[in-house]
């Protein structure tokens, strides 16, 4: 059972849940993900393993910028491209066929791209520096060792 489902899911989808508009988002694809084409990996959890392949070695501040997914190949992709490949997952690819074409495909992009930039703002939490911070000091404080403050105990990409 569990290597059935495990061979099923096609996309690791790595996402903030203490952002409560993408949480509504994600509710819904859970919703609609029926055949379980989808790994939803919460970025927010102390547990989150930045050094994981299957998470495509995406750091948490990498990731809380800017949306990724992991494809089954290990392909990392981001931005509007995951919101694609998930939609596609769950039959609903037409829903963000568009955002392929001319013109809307690129004001698409843009208009996530600003989203990107001041979700954090607008949902009224504090800048990505201070939010990164307060992440691994809430890990330091409760002992998970904390690559955040030395960028020579990342990994190397
Ligand atoms: C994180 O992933 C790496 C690479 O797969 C693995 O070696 C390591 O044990 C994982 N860490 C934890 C805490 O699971």
């Amino acid at each position: 059972m569990l290597i059935f489902c495990c061979w099923l899911l096609q996309i690791n989808l790595l996402y903030d849940s203490e952002c409560p508009l993408c949480l509504h988002e994600i509710k819904f694809l859970e919703k609609r993900d029926i055949n379980g084409n989808i790994k939803f990996t919460d970025l927010a959890a102390p547990d989150y393993n930045e050094s994981s392949p299957e998470n495509g070695k995406i750091d948490y501040e990498a990731g809380m910028k800017v949306i990724h997914a992991v494809m089954k190949d290990g392909e990392v992709v981001q931005g509007i491209e995951v919101f694609r490949r998930v939609y596609n997952a769950i039959g609903l690819g037409w829903v963000y066929a568009c955002t392929s074409w001319p013109v809307i495909g690129p004001v698409v992009d843009w208009l996530y791209d600003i989203w990107a930039r001041f979700r954090l703002q607008l949902t009224g939490r504090p800048a990505l520096a201070q939010v990164v911070k307060e992440r691994a000091e809430r890990l330091a404080a409760s002992g998970v060792p904390s690559c955040n403050d030395d960028k020579a105990c990342k990994p190397l990409r």
